[in-house]
């Protein structure tokens, strides 16, 4: 086999900023190729520049653009893992004013976004015995007030990997599912609050030590380093400051 088809490469959405930015350099340090999809290509292309990972600008709502970067990732090499990292929040209004757009908004990308690009490259996945990663949340396991449509979301995705799983059985696949708690990210918090930087601070404010990017990269890292036959279904990685969605510790 040429050395370059023996070297893994993963496909990482949502690598322009935060955990899927963090899971690239992760994994090039760890000797992967990588592919890095977003919509934001300036950013991709920075990241390319500093890890020498390739990248694709990709809209994982659009049928044609994923299409579009699946196919010239599948040309260009094989693929041994995918990490879905696309997504958010969008909104903590409560179930009796919630926006529906802002509903639509977090399906279209948490949801449906890891099933379109899930669907395309499992079978280039299967051909390499490779792995598939779901980044869901703590929020699909437990809900809180003004969390109706983000935890809904993240646990629709955690179903998702669950079935994916089921239906595989036997298959050369495994399929994980990491399920991180408060990550300090620079765009999460912003985005969710509607850009009011101000409230995203206080989503972290007095917090000893939130979770960071790298934290979950690691986790990434660390599972599909495991032998292929071992599959870590699901990981739970909070601060230690936050026992439940609910209750976070606080210093402030
Ligand atoms: N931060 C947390 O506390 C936390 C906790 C648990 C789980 N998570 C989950 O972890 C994932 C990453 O979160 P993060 O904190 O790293 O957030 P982030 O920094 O806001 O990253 C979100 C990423 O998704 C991409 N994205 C958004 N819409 C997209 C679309 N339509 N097509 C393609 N890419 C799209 C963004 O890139 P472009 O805008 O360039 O497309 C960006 O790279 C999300 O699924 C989030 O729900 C986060």
């Amino acid at each position: 086999m040429a050395e370059d088809q023996k070297r893994r490469r993963a496909v990482v959405t949502g690598a322009s900023s935060g955990i899927g930015e963090a899971t690239v350099r992760s994994l090039v340090s760890d000797g992967w190729s990588v592919v890095a999809l977003a919509r934001r290509e300036e950013r991709l292309k920075a990241l390319s520049e500093e890890t020498g990972c390739e990248y694709f600008v990709c809209d994982v709502t659009s049928e044609d653009s994923t299409a579009a970067a699946v196919e010239k990732l599948t040309a260009a090499g094989p693929v041994d893992a995918l990490v879905n990292c696309a997504g958010g929040a969008l909104g903590t209004d409560h179930v009796d004013v919630a926006k529906i757009d802002e509903w639509r908004w977090m399906y279209e990308t948490n949801v449906l976004g890891t099933l379109r690009i899930t669907q395309k490259l499992l079978p280039a996945i299967k051909e390499r015995e490779g792995s598939v990663v779901v980044i869901s949340s703590t929020a699909g396991i437990e809900t809180y007030p003004g969390g109706g449509g983000y935890c809904g979301v993240k646990a629709a995705e955690k179903a998702l990997a669950r079935a994916l799983r089921l239906e595989q059985v036997g298959e050369p696949v495994r399929v994980i599912d990491i399920a991180p708690g408060l990550v300090k990210t620079a765009e999460f918090s912003l985005n969710r609050l509607h850009g009011d930087q101000k409230a995203a601070d206080a989503v972290y404010a007095g917090v000893p030590n939130p979770l960071t990017g790298e934290d979950i990269a690691e986790a990434v890292r660390w599972a599909l380093d495991q032998p292929a036959a071992v599959d870590i279904d699901e990981m739970v990685v909070r601060p230690r400051a936050q026992v439940s969605s609910t209750q976070v510790y606080r210093t402030e």
